[in-house]
């Protein structure tokens, strides 16, 4: 079943009932400050750091869920109402929320009364606009109280949920006009004040939640509502809110519009004053006259909707497939964004308080993103490559803050250093700048210790060389790809992180994940030094290569596929003599697209997971599952069977599998598993489901699980990335490359052909792709050997591609 449907025209997914099985949310904010909204208009903002500079209130875990956020009250006669439903919950004559990218819409009508809230944060200004447009349809008078409120967090998102004996006594705030602002700590050492503010003269407002709401109630019947008024109350301490009412007359048929501003101020050390103990308002004075009208809220509107169109121009396709289409022009790019903003700081899941940027996550998240926004990919790769060790190995987890490393989660997640190598040949064959190679990049974020770029990427793959087990394999560490996967681990200590401690270093377990990626990713080193005239180098490392395909051949293939890894003693992991956990994901998908033991190998490989692995939502990470725990395997056997890295379909490495189907040249099965998880091909089973149907989750329970294909921690996850990077180079097969931009479509049988445009390094290419028996590929009427077009200047290039 649905609970709303897309809107292909305006991009955007429009939900026309508040109780969908989860909080449907949305992202607002794409630079400095930023936003999460739910379709009952729930959520957060933050600047920057959801951790450190939390601007309003949220609190997961909260009952009922998503209470709280933008509280927007309209008071007519007796009834209370919502525009999103939430917080009154009174129900709804109509009610629809429309996300779009970068922006949501709440439409609620009651009595006779429209309302339409559009909520957005402009582009390069540090605020969220809310505008409430009222709307009276009824042949009389309306006389309406309205109230928008917020509840300012105390900054530091774990401070204020932990902290009470401080917290509740610094809260401050100041009045101005129709301006709440919220100051709290800026007497001290803060240079930073919010504040919510609205475009007409207020009536009344609170700034003392307790006041507000009153002794036994919520956000869903503040007492200050229930008496229609305000007590102008002023917090000192205890949980500072804004909560501001407005008086509104509308006759028949008269519309009205007020504009909500919810803002972040910083000010310099000399300028914070402008009294003794008031805060200077100069930069929120003109940041509040830049918004000001509805004309001036429009064209931020307009401003937000072309950006968005003109990055999503980027990379179009047109099929007989409106899902597809969907997903690839719309949901799944905008998805990339948000990840590769957010990484895997703040969602509905991910609390903003936990970890940093994951080294490899981010390394990840560029492959579906660096098309988009080349010039933020550089930096991003660069603020990377600075938290790795002299050694090759790196810190698994950065500040987005301060750009430093973690030490409380330290190294010796011994993918990671692959990662740079995949996202920066990445960069280069999708930009053409080989300069960011001399780059000068730090070990460590120390200053003294810069070297050239490439040779972080020389250690990253030296540190895989040099870190080899038993049988020639990679050395796993305390974890690979599979966090869950513990293998030096050994913890009996409740509570202990599976990822930091390691009880046992047997200096022994061997990951073949790692193999593969060195394979796949050593190959991929090994062409760039070959093209920037390191000739031996590249010989060297080729080598390598071709000696860890071998022990991979050796040790790692099982019979019928590829196995996972050994065990602190030598055992197989994802191997038939074990009970549980016979075969493995992982090595199946990135052995394949490496290339390893070639076409054969990969078929009965890709064979074998579909038939022990595979399900309606696509292919789970593991079978049998894991029944019990067992010390020597570490974090995944702690889950219940088909659960996350228990079995569940672990979406971020489906499409190491549909691009292993391309790769051995199936198409009909790569498209098969991309449409058996993409979003918007399973909309109508929303209510199993359960997260949103325009952005991918991180998992869906598997088989073995009482909630099979339940889907959980929706938006930031890698599958973003790998579902971008598997249906555009891999089904598309719109690859670019160092000479040019390579297409090589592998559709399933059933479609005929489409037609994809692509801007690559100044020259959009217009691709049609059509069956017939002339197979090849001609650009501008010029019959190609192969499948490469070679870079031009021109501005246009169209292609025909006959399959
Ligand atoms: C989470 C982590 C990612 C890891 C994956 C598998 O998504 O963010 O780094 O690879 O889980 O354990
Ligand atoms: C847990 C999760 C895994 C995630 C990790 C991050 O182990 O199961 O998915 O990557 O935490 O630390």
């Amino acid at each position: 079943m649905r609970y709303g449907y897309f809107d292909d025209e305006a991009r955007e997914y429009i939900i026309t009932r508040p109780d969908t099985p989860l909080p449907w949310i949305n992202y607002l904010g794409n630079q400095g400050f930023f936003s999460l909204i739910s379709n009952t208009c729930g959520g957060y903002a933050f600047y920057r750091d959801a951790k450190l500079r939390r601007i309003t209130r949220f609190r997961y875990n909260n009952v009922p869920h998503d209470e709280g956020g933008r509280c927007f009250y309209i008071c007519d006669g007796d009834v209370t109402w919502s525009p999103a439903f939430l917080p009154a919950k009174t129900p709804l004559d109509s009610y629809r929320c429309r996300h779009g990218l970068g922006y949501s819409v709440f439409e609620g009508e009651k009595q006779g009364v429209s309302a339409q809230l559009t909520c957005l944060v402009p582009m390069g200004s540090p605020c969220e606009l809310q505008k409430l447009t009222l709307r009276n349809n009824n042949k009389e008078v309306k006389r309406l109280t309205v109230y928008g409120a917020v509840e300012w967090c105390l900054w530091n998102a774990v401070d204020d949920s932990t902290n009470y004996q401080r917290n509740w006594n610094i809260g401050e705030v100041e009045i101005e006009g129709s301006t709440v602002y919220h100051k709290t700590e800026y007497r001290e050492r803060r240079d930073h004040y919010a504040f919510y503010s609205v475009n007409a003269p207020i009536a009344g407002f609170d700034t003392d939640r307790d006041t507000f709401l009153g002794r036994f109630r919520g956000w869903s019947e503040p007492v200050a509502v229930e008496n229609r008024t305000s007590y102008n109350s002023k917090a000192s301490g205890w949980a500072p809110m804004a909560a501001l009412r407005l008086e509104v007359a509308l006759a028949p048929g008269e519309e009205k519009s007020f504009l909500f501003r919810l803002g972040y101020v910083e000010n310099p050390e000399a300028e914070k004053f402008s009294a003794p103990g008031v805060i200077n308002k100069t930069r929120a004075h003109a940041l509040l006259s830049a918004y000001d009208s509805v004309a001036q809220f429009d064209a931020a509107l307009s401003e937000l909707k072309a950006y968005w169109a003109g990055l999503l121009s980027r990379f179009t396709v047109k099929s007989s497939e409106e899902k597809l289409d969907r997903m690839v022009n719309v949901w799944n790019q905008y998805q990339c964004m948000v990840t590769f903003n957010m990484s895997r700081s703040a969602s509905y899941y991910e609390s903003g308080t936990g970890r940093g940027m994951g080294f490899r996550d981010s390394c990840q998240d560029l492959l579906g993103f660096v098309h988009l926004i080349p010039e933020r990919a550089r930096e991003r790769i660069l603020d990377i490559a600075s938290i790795q060790f002299a050694d090759g190995s790196t810190y698994h987890q950065y500040q987005p803050l301060t750009k430093r490393g973690n030490a409380d989660v330290g190294s010796g997640f011994n993918d990671d250093p692959l990662w740079l190598i995949a996202c920066t040949c990445a960069y280069i064959r999708e930009t053409g700048d080989f300069s960011i190679l001399d780059e000068p990049t730090p070990f460590n974020n120390e200053a003294g210790t810069e070297v050239p770029l490439l040779e972080h990427l020389r250690r990253s793959a030296g540190y895989t060389i040099s870190h080899r087990g038993p049988h020639g394999l990679p050395l796993i560490g305390r974890a690979d790809w599979n966090d869950c996967l513990n293998l030096n681990c050994f913890s009996r200590e409740p509570g202990e992180s599976f990822q930091t401690c390691s009880n046992f270093e047997s200096g022994k377990a061997e990951s073949v994940f790692i193999a593969g990626m060195f394979v796949k990713y050593g190959q991929e080193y090994a062409d760039l030094c070959e093209r920037i005239g390191l000739k031996e180098e590249a010989a060297a490392v080729r080598l390598a290569v071709s000696d860890m395909e071998k022990a991979v051949l050796a040790h790692g293939w099982d019979g019928e596929w590829f196995r996972r890894a050994y065990d602190a003693f030598e055992r197989p992991i994802g191997s038939r003599q074990n009970e549980e956990g016979q075969i493995f994901i992982e090595p199946q998908g990135f052995c394949v697209m490496a290339g390893i033991g070639g076409p054969d190998y990969g078929r009965k490989a890709l064979r074998s997971a579909e038939e022990r692995l595979g399900n309606e939502f696509g292919i789970e990470l593991l079978a049998p599952c894991y029944t019990e725990y067992h010390d020597y395997l570490g974090e995944i056997s702690s889950y219940p069977p088909g659960y996350k890295e228990n079995g569940s379909v672990f979406c971020h490495n489906n499409p190491w599998i549909t691009l292993a189907w391309c790769k051995v040249r199936d198409g009909n099965a790569a498209f098969d598993l991309y449409r058996r998880n993409a979003p918007a091909y399973i909309e109508d089973k929303s209510e199993i489901h359960r997260t949103e149907p325009y952005c991918y989750s991180q998992t869906i329970a598997g088989r073995a699980a009482r909630t099979y294909g339940e889907a959980k921690n929706s938006w930031l996850t890698g599958t973003a990335a790998w579902s971008f990077a598997a249906v555009s180079q891999g089904i598309l097969g719109v690859r670019p490359d160092y000479d040019g931009l390579t297409v090589d479509p592998c559709l399933p049988d059933f479609m005929d052909g489409c037609r994809i445009s692509r801007l690559f390094r100044g020259t959009r290419y217009e691709i049609t792709v059509r069956r017939g028996d002339d197979k090849g590929l001609t650009a501008d009427g010029k019959k190609l050997d192969g499948c490469t077009i070679p870079l031009t200047d021109a501005p246009v290039c169209s292609v025909l591609v006959t399959i």
